[in-house]
């Protein structure tokens, strides 16, 4: 052993060539293997004469738990699991009393056409799980226009259904270790672009008269439509989603709280083709008489991305009402528009009490948005004396750069925009230009250090609440 050694030390220093490289060579090619070797520790694990996969273990959540391939489930992303699906809800529809089940769905692939979950269910996504969207339209259900709507969105008459669906649920948890739902909305999007549906597109995922609902830290892509529209639900949770649908797909909003109460959406991550968020409560007539508002909406430290549309948006379809809302620590980044209110005459309805607190925008053509007059009714019966009230809006904290409009907001006789606050703002614009803090028919005043230089129809105040200024004209 020590002659050995004394041997490979002479052979080194007779070749000083081989000891530099050598040396420095092995001793990074080392720290690679160990490196390697500990990555590949850590994600499979040695067994007998192979490495095999660790599959991070999924969490027992109910009493009774299930995996998909138990009802015939096949993940090769071509057989369908429709009927696996409907198996499997069917047994846990029955396990209520009991604690309900939990569907999980592993690594792989699991093309379905849509179906129902059940109440007192956990559904859970693995891993490099994906259930994945059948794209054959024949496949998808028709359903009933919502009643607050009174036809599709996009079209007169019933609309399509959700690839994932729920009515009168209580206690559903859609969950997992990130695994993903893809709607596969590509044929919609080419299909809708060249006019060739009948009717309105399906979203991915809808929940309607449902409570006590938690979806959280799973990844949703490609829906056809809107990807989640909690429809009149009330406690419902969102925390931890991603959602992805390329910026070019039309109308796939990210998430549509509609005639919803009691929501908090968290945590984040959200870059579509639309708005963010959007937060709505019905449409025109149709929408004043089902008569349910969205309140008490919360969210937070969420990421988002627009470049169509709006980071968070409320309307326009909001004539149930909308109140209570609160919006923090959120980053607008690459969009269109931070934040917006839309709404028109013929709505109806209010968008009360909305308060937006720490708003960073990053490079947003238009940062905050409210508009008045956006039009776009669902026939020719609505009500254009139905007027929308706009009151009671709360902005404290926006920041940013690259803004090339910091503030749009537009009332009008009709529909005048009264007790807008706006208290310390800094917000970085693009070009120094008059007429970046745009106002009509506004009432309401600023706080505090406010940049760029705010409009004459607010009320100045300083940052101790002593009324520094007094509008030049109010609503
Ligand atoms: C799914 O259930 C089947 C039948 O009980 C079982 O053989 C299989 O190992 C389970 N798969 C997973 C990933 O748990
Ligand atoms: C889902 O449930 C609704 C309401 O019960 C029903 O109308 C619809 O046909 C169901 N869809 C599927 C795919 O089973
Ligand atoms: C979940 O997956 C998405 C996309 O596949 C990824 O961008 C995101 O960072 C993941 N989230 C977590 C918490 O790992
Ligand atoms: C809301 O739903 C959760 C389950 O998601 C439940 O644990 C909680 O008790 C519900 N809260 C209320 C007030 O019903
Ligand atoms: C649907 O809306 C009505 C009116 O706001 C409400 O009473 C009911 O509880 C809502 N349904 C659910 C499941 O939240
Ligand atoms: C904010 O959300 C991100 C995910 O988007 C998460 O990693 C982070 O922990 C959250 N921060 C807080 C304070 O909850
Ligand atoms: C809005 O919040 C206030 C104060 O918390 C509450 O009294 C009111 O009932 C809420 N409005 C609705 C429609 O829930
Ligand atoms: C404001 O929001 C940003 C995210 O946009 C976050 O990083 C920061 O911590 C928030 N600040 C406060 C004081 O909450
Ligand atoms: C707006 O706020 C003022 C002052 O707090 C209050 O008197 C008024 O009722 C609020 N308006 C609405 C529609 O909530």
């Amino acid at each position: 052993m020590a002659r050995q050694r004394g041997d490979l030390r002479r052979i080194l220093s007779s070749t000083p060539l081989l000891r530099s490289f050598a040396f420095r060579r092995c001793f990074y090619l080392s720290w690679l293997i160990a490196f390697s070797v500990l990555f590949i520790y850590q994600r499979f694990k040695f067994t007998g004469y192979t490495f095999k996969r660790v599959v991070r273990p999924i969490p027992r959540l109910r009493p009774h738990v299930f995996n998909l391939t138990e009802f015939g489930g096949v993940a090769d992303g071509k057989t369908l699991n429709t009927e696996a699906f409907k198996r499997a809800v069917d047994v846990i529809s029955r396990l209520g009393k009991d604690g309900g089940g939990q569907l999980n769905v592993a690594e792989g692939v699991w093309l379905t056409a849509p179906f129902n979950l059940t109440s007192h269910m956990t559904l859970f996504l693995a891993e490099d799980a994906v259930i994945l969207g059948v794209e054959d339209e024949s496949l998808w259900e028709l359903m009933p226009a919502l009643p607050s709507y009174g036809r599709g969105r996009e079209l007169p008459g019933p609309r399509y259904g959700s690839l994932i669906h729920g009515q009168y649920l209580q206690d559903l948890v859609i969950t997992g270790h990130n695994g993903t739902i893809d709607g596969q909305g590509e044929i919609w999007w080419k299909k809708h672009r060249r006019k060739e549906l009948k009717y309105t597109r399906g979203r991915l995922i809808q929940l309607m008269w449902s409570k006590d609902v938690e979806i959280s830290h799973i990844t949703l892509r490609n829906s056809p439509f809107w990807t989640l529209h909690p429809f009149n639900c009330s406690n419902v949770t969102v925390r931890g989603l991603t959602i992805i649908n390329p910026v070019n797909a039309p109308n796939t909003d990210g998430i549509n709280p509609d005639s919803c109460r009691d929501m908090l959406i968290e945590n984040c991550y959200i870059s579509v083709g639309d708005d963010s968020v959007a937060i709505k409560s019905g449409w025109d007539q149709y929408g004043i008489d089902y008569g349910r508002p969205s309140a008490n909406i919360c969210i937070r430290n969420c990421t988002v991305h627009s470049p169509i549309s709006a980071g968070v948006s409320i309307g326009s379809e909001m004539s149930g009402g909308v109140t209570n809302v609160s919006v923090e620590n959120l980053l607008v980044w690459g969009s269109r528009r931070g934040v917006r209110i839309k709404t028109t005459p013929g709505r109806g309805g209010y968008i009360t009490n909305v308060r937006y607190r720490n708003l960073t925008l990053e490079n947003v053509r238009v940062g905050i948005v409210i508009k008045t007059d956006y039009g776009d009714h669902p026939d020719e019966n609505f009500d254009i004396h139905a007027l929308p009230v706009v009151e009671n809006i709360s902005f404290d904290g926006v920041y940013g750069r690259d803004v090339r409009i910091p503030v749009r907001i537009y009332g009008s006789p009709e529909v005048p925009v009264k007790g807008l606050e706006i208290k310390n703002m800094n917000v970085g614009v693009t070009r120094k230009k008059k007429h970046i803090f745009q106002c009509s028919f506004l009432q309401g005043r600023v706080i505090g250090k406010i940049y760029p230089q705010p409009c004459e129809e607010l009320d100045r105040y300083d940052s101790d609440g002593l009324e520094s200024s007094k509008a030049s004209s109010s609503a």
